[in-house]
């Protein structure tokens, strides 16, 4: 199909449209035209769908989704901010988990809510690796206590500042404070080359966190994990990622053993007003 097409009936030439598209490939000579797409649009476009989704009279039926495909907004599903902060306050970094496993599937339904998540260009350069086997999950966490065991020898300074001497004696006593004895680990991963994919990562680590959330679960930035598994190479090739890409970000995910009763406090924001 082309690009774009116009229900001339149903279009207003309220210019919408032509205003909201960030590449600026969709002109309107005059309102009896209505939007064309500019030369190149094609080539141009990102398939954003800023312009099908901001048509107020389902005018415009793009290639990336017809007004039909796309879901209307539910209005009553808005978060106030006093519900957002409340959301976003709730959200914690869950260290104890139930030994009962998520089922893959679930993890997949929030994997396919943190897909909304922006990036450059709308590029979409997230991948997601699901550690879904906690008995794997332990034999890759012990190959992070190898990485620290050697750093520790090869640059001993750095790693007891990283507090990796604490870390090992506590995995060699049976206690993991790498992965917190989580049953899963999610990684986001991109190409190495791709200067879009590390932001797109984090971000969409992000969203991952504050959707798994919202299905009851729990997660935590695996700080130590992702480090180790771009630059330790027996973790790089158990991970075995496709040829030029790295990981970008893990999280370790579960059901939380604890609720939390309340909301956590913050430094004052350091803001500079220019
Ligand atoms: C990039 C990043 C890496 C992190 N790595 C770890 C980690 O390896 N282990 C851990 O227990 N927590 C880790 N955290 C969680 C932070 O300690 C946590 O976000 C912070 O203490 C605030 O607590 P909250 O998330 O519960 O609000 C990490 C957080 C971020 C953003």
């Amino acid at each position: 199909m082309s690009l774009f097409t116009i229900d001339k009936n149903a279009c207003t030439a309220c210019g919408n449209c032509v205003a909201e598209c960030p590449i600026m490939i969709i002109a309107m000579p005059d309102k009896e035209t209505g939007p064309i797409p500019v030369k190149n649009a094609d080539a141009l476009c990102i398939d954003c769908g800023h312009c099908v989704t901001v048509c107020p009279h389902d005018a415009l039926d793009h290639r990336c989704g017809s007004p039909e495909e796309l879901p209307l907004v539910d209005k009553n599903a808005s978060l106030d901010p006093a519900m957002a902060e409340q959301f976003l306050r709730q959200r914690r970094s869950i260290r104890t988990y139930k030994e009962k496993p998520v089922e893959l599937d679930l993890l997949q339904e929030v994997i396919g809510v943190a897909r909304y998540a922006p990036s450059g260009h709308n590029t979409q350069p997230v991948k997601w690796l699901i550690i879904h086997d906690t008995q794997k999950v332990r034999e890759l966490t012990g190959l992070v206590v190898d990485w620290m065991k050697d750093t520790l020898e090869k640059n001993p300074d750095m790693a007891r500042m990283m507090h990796f001497d604490m870390l090992t004696k506590g995995w060699d006593f049976g206690i993991d404070a790498v992965c917190r004895s989580a049953p899963h680990l999610v990684i986001a991963y991109g190409q190495k080359q791709n200067p879009m994919a590390r932001d797109a990562s984090t971000i969409a680590l992000s969203y991952f966190e504050l959707a798994a959330y919202s299905f009851g679960l729990g997660s935590c930035w695996a700080g130590y994990f992702s480090t180790a598994a771009n630059v330790w190479e027996p973790l790089k090739n158990e991970l075995n990622l496709p040829e030029g890409h790295v990981a970008m970000g893990t999280m370790m995910v579960g059901y939380p053993k604890y609720r939390y009763r309340r909301l956590p406090e913050r430094n004052t924001p350091d803001v500079t007003v220019l």
